[in-house]
């Protein structure tokens, strides 16, 4: 019993003891799960943790190539800061001394011109004196008077402080010719030289003065010749070897009627079957015409023996006799072309020159223009006395020759044509000594018909630059004083953008399309807006470029504040030296790929371009395009140019895609908006595009690529064609696939802002008026334009053949009518051009890497393209 007892003890001690352990469990139990919910708690923490260090770690990654870019962004604009150099020789005293000089006839610029009144940063302001003042000697004609009013009051160098005046005109004729041949001046020159003196800025000795006496007659006379004009510069059509001071004065044209100026006429005879009229059909091609050599005159001996039998004539010289047997034997040679050459007028219709060794005119002006339009080339013969350097009846002669095509042939060499400090007429006429008049068959038949053509062209574009109109005339003279001061021209207008302000939404889902530059390769660097550097090359367009801007399109009267023709640096430069601006790729190792698309590399700097996009009532479609472009590198600026009467609503709200959007509500609705040079435009590269065209990122940026290095050329996507039509014997506009393009749509093309300065100021108003009354064309004359100015084709890039976006509501340009339109369009510009300025291309470019096989290690430029 007593061990019954221990037991049950023992058993009591064991209960106490299970109870113990069941409490000592549910505490362990109940701290287990403590723990565990605290390492859970501390898991999530450790993860958030993680998760910020790797946002923080990007945001270093971010912050670290920001600094990077801003670092060379700050390289790049960290140039000297030019000021504008003092005036000359800082003067406000009138009087700067120069060393007297009492001989005029030997003054030059350097001894005679008081540079102080002209510095560089003048902008050349010139004073002309008020015509036909009561103490002055000279009636100048009514014409000529007309002619200045109207060229003066819209020329932008006019200014009416003579105290700040650089040059003062004084126009001193032209006065009515009193008739015959060799008349004595009616004015005598003491009488003009003490009214030259009392002019009211002519400070004694008539410096910064230019004297013009324009020509409009034939007859027209030498007055200013053995006049003590001080200091004064002449200007004027007559000029004897004796009189004229190289370097100093200025040989003018004729001053042209303004009837025959209009070489860009258009004529809607009537608006529904647009007919259109133009006065120069057939001017370029074919390159021979009927007759290969034209001339004609009469020697003055015989008319003057007609009309009074005078006999007191200047004997002929020898040239004359050869000339003539020449002439016969021109005539009736086969060999060399038809030559038509007449020395003697029909029915006594003879126009009477200034000079008694001067081959008179015949006819009427149209007689002799429907002549010269059937001759290749127009033979010039100047005046036998070889001191005559150029007189009115010459200028007439060349003047209609180059109107009309006809390549001049100048017989003599002892001349000096008008404005030939800057022009290079070689390259528009032939000039050959008159001992070559032997020669001169075998010579004329011996140049290409390519270089006929553009010896033509270059004629028409000097025709039309200097001597079509007296506006062009007067500005052209202005021109020639201003480049030899080395003053350069004022800047070419931009037109104004009639801004819309308008707020923005943000773009939450942004889908990542392939091609994308994020999607290829990654984020790409964000950019601050960066400007292309304007006007760096004033100085140079009056110094090195002077010729150039003289005989090239648009001419020297503009200075632009930059052109495709920028001279590349060599490419050790970006190296060792003038590296600013520049990102060569992988810092000029090379590279494919990710480090191929962080720079831009190639031969000039870094830049950006402009999207101009024309949108017509289509929001839905515009805001998805704009949408489209969030994250497109180097896009500088998006412009928006609404093409509808009615502006935005207020209401309507446009993506943020972090460049700036701009809207301009133009004046007009017309499609020559998407070419008008907007001064919110301020990158050389235009990227213009329709608002329904759907290009990739990737595409893009392989055309801005490409432009870059054809900056002169329209780059872009689609390609067309001008085919020839058998049947009509004209032009027509293709858009089949075909294996030769000559057009490039700028519904999607990229193209230099000079040439929308070109569009709409240099190019005849006359196209422009043609794609408004069609409401269709702008891009084919824009690829007109362009070829015209440059001789080459568009360029066309990647193999993409049309651009609409596919679901987007059938666009206006798929119509049947809208196509039929364009081949009108191109039949009326090639008229208007005179010839067919488009050039066929047979090259499509793709990048570099694109359909080559690579290391899988390597990436290629672009995946797609
Ligand atoms: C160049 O010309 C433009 C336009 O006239 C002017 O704004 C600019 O200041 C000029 N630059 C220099 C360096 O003279
Ligand atoms: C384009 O090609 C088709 C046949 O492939 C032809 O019928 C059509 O006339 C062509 N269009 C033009 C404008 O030449």
């Amino acid at each position: 019993p007593l061990s019954r007892l221990t037991d049950l003890k023992h058993i009591d001690e064991l209960k106490r003891i299970k109870r113990s352990i069941s409490t000592e469990l549910r505490e362990l139990e109940s701290r287990r799960n403590h723990i565990q919910d605290d390492i859970s708690l501390q898991q999530g923490r450790y993860i958030a943790l993680e998760q910020s260090v790797k946002k923080a770690e990007g945001e270093v990654q971010f912050l670290k190539s920001r600094i990077q870019q801003l670092k060379t962004e700050q390289k790049e604009v960290e140039k000297p800061k030019l000021a504008a150099p003092a005036r000359l020789l800082a003067s406000e005293d009138l009087n700067v001394d120069l060393t007297p000089t009492s001989l005029h006839y030997k003054c030059q610029m350097h001894s005679c011109f008081d540079y102080s009144r002209c510095s560089l940063t003048s902008q050349f302001p010139v004073y002309v004196y008020p015509l036909n003042t009561d103490n002055s000697p000279f009636d100048v004609t009514s014409f000529v008077q007309e002619a200045i009013r109207i060229s003066f009051s819209t020329n932008r160098y006019i200014t009416n402080d003579p105290s700040t005046a650089c040059l003062y005109v004084v126009v001193v004729g032209e006065v009515e010719a009193s008739a015959g041949v060799d008349s004595k001046p009616v004015i005598s020159p003491d009488a003009i030289s003490s009214w030259l003196r009392s002019l009211a800025y002519w400070r004694g000795d008539g410096r910064n003065h230019l004297l013009v006496y324009f020509s409009h007659q034939t007859t027209t006379q030498n007055p200013l010749k053995g006049v003590d004009t001080g200091r004064a510069i002449v200007g004027q059509t007559n000029f004897e070897a004796s009189q004229f001071r190289m370097g100093f004065d200025a040989v003018l044209p004729n001053l042209p009627s303004f009837k025959t100026s209009k070489l860009m006429k258009v004529t809607f005879i009537n608006a529904i079957d647009k007919i259109i009229i133009f006065l120069f059909e057939n001017y370029y091609v074919p390159a021979l015409r009927d007759y290969a050599l034209s001339f004609q005159g009469q020697w003055p001996s015989n008319y003057h023996a007609e009309a009074d039998g005078d006999a007191a004539l200047p004997p002929d010289s020898e040239f004359h006799q050869i000339l003539l047997e020449n002439m016969n034997l021109m005539r009736e040679s086969v060999i060399h072309g038809n030559f038509m050459l007449q020395v003697q007028c029909q029915e006594e219709r003879i126009v009477t020159p200034g000079f008694s060794s001067e081959w008179s005119l015949c006819g009427s002006e149209g007689d002799r223009l429907a002549v010269l339009s059937r001759s290749t080339f127009a033979l010039i013969l100047p005046a036998e006395d070889r001191n005559l350097l150029f007189t009115p009846l010459f200028s007439t002669r060349l003047i209609e020759a180059l109107q009309s095509g006809a390549i001049p042939v100048l017989l003599g060499t002892h001349t000096r044509l008008p404005f030939s400090e800057f022009i290079s007429w070689e390259k528009a006429a032939i000039i050959l000594p008159q001992a070559r008049v032997t020669e001169l068959p075998f010579l004329l038949s011996n140049i290409p018909h390519a270089e006929i053509i553009s010896m033509r062209r270059q004629g028409r574009f000097l025709y039309d630059t200097y001597l079509s109109t007296p506006p062009q005339v007067v500005e052209s003279t202005l021109a020639l004083l201003r480049t030899r001061l080395q003053i350069p021209a004022l800047p070419v207008e931009d037109v104004p953008s009639n801004v819309i302000p308008h707020r923005s939404y943000p773009v939450v889902e942004h889908v990542v399309s392939p091609g994308d530059a994020q999607s290829e390769f990654g984020i790409p660097p964000i950019e601050e807006s960066t400007s292309s550097p304007q006007f760096t090359r004033n100085y140079t367009s009056v110094t090195l470029d002077s010729r150039d801007t003289w005989n090239n399109i648009p001419g020297p009267f503009n200075l632009y504040p930059f052109t495709p023709k920028d001279r590349l640096l060599p490419s050790d430069a970006q190296f060792i030296g003038s590296s600013n601006g520049f990102r060569p790729i992988g810092g000029g190792e090379g590279g494919t790929g990710k480090v191929y698309q962080e720079s831009l590399g190639g031969n000039s700097p870094w830049e950006q371009f402009t999207m101009v996009m024309l949108t017509y009532k289509r929001e839905e479609v515009l805001l998805q395009a704009v949408e489209r472009l969030i994250g497109l590198p180097h896009l500088n600026k998006i412009i928006v140019v609404w093409n509808s009467p009615e502006p935005p609503g207020a209401e309507l709200r446009w993506p943020d895609v972090g460049v700036k959007v701009v809207v301009i509500h133009p004046e007009k609705n017309s499609l020559n908006n998407r070419f008008l040079p907007w001064s919110e435009i301020n990158t050389e590269a235009v990227l213009s595009i329709d608002d329904d065209a759907h290009l990739r990122h990737d595409e893009i940026l392989f055309g801005f690529r490409v432009w870059r290095e054809s900056r002169h050329r329209v780059v872009g996507f689609p390609g067309r064609f001008h085919a020839w039509d058998p049947r009509h014997g004209g032009w027509s506009y293709n858009s089949n696939h075909t294996c030769e393009l000559s057009m490039v749509l700028t519904g999607a093309a990229f193209l230099h802002k000079y040439y929308l300065y070109l569009y709409s100021n240099w190019m005849p108003p006359a196209v422009r008026a043609i794609v408004d009354q069609h409401m269709n064309c702008e891009d084919i004359a824009m690829n007109f334009l362009v070829s015209h100015v440059t001789r080459q084709s568009p360029v066309k890039v990647t193999s993409r053949w049309t651009f609409r976006c596919p679901g987007c509501p059938v666009a206006l340009s798929q119509s049947q009518e809208h196509f039929d339109e364009r081949h009108l369009c191109i039949n009326a510009f090639v008229k208007i051009f005179g010839y067919m300025p488009l050039v066929y291309t047979q090259l499509r470019v793709d990048s570099i890497l694109f359909k080559t096989r690579l290391p899988h290690d390597k990436q290629k430029c672009f995946k797609f393209i």
